[in-house]
C-alpha cells in the first residue's frame, strides 16, 4: 500500500522528459510480424512508417502493405499516443495506446499496448454498418543493434 503510494508520488514528481521510462522512437514489431518504425522527431508528434504483412480478406502474410504513420503523443514517463495510417486501397487505421517497459530484467525492453479501428471505404452511407473493424495490437521494441 505504502509502496504503491510512494511509487505514484515519484512518478508525478519526475519531469516529463527526464524521467521517461518508455520511449516511442525506434522499430517495433507486433505479433503478426507487422513493423512500426517511429522516427526521432519532436516530443509531441509521431512520424514514421508502418509495414503490414496482413491484408483485409487474406489469411496469413501476403505481400506487405506500407503506409506513412502520423500521430501525437503525451509527455510523461509512460506516454500515451494515437497514430494513423491511410492505406493505398482507401482504408484508414487508427491506433491508440500506451508505452510500458517490460518487466523482464532487460532495461530498454518495451511494449506498446494498443487498440485499433480499421475503416474500409463504403460505397454508400447505408453500407457503413460493416465498414469498421476493431482489434488489439501489442508491439515489442526491436533492440538497437549498434
Ligand atoms: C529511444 O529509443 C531509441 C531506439 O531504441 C534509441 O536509439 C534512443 O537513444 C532512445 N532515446 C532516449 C531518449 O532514450
Amino acid at each position: 500500500m505504502f509502496r504503491g503510494i510512494t511509487i505514484s508520488l515519484l512518478l508525478c514528481w519526475i519531469p516529463a522528459s527526464a524521467g521517461q521510462l518508455c520511449n516511442l522512437t525506434g522499430m517495433w514489431l507486433n505479433d503478426l510480424g507487422s513493423a512500426l518504425q517511429i522516427y526521432p522527431s519532436s516530443t509531441t508528434d509521431i512520424q514514421g512508417s508502418f509495414t503490414s504483412v496482413v491484408k483485409l480478406g487474406e489469411r496469413g502474410p501476403g505481400s506487405p502493405l506500407k503506409g506513412r504513420v502520423s500521430g501525437v503523443m503525451s509527455s510523461g514517463p509512460l506516454p500515451t499516443f494515437g497514430f494513423s495510417v491511410s492505406w493505398e486501397k482507401g482504408s484508414t487505421t487508427s491506433w491508440v495506446g500506451q508505452c510500458f517497459p517490460l518487466m523482464d530484467g532487460h532495461p530498454g525492453h518495451q511494449m506498446l499496448k494498443t487498440l485499433w479501428l480499421l475503416r474500409s471505404p463504403a460505397e454508400a452511407s447505408e453500407d457503413i454498418w460493416q465498414s469498421t473493424r476493431i482489434g488489439e495490437d501489442t508491439f515489442y521494441k526491436v533492440p538497437d543493434t549498434m
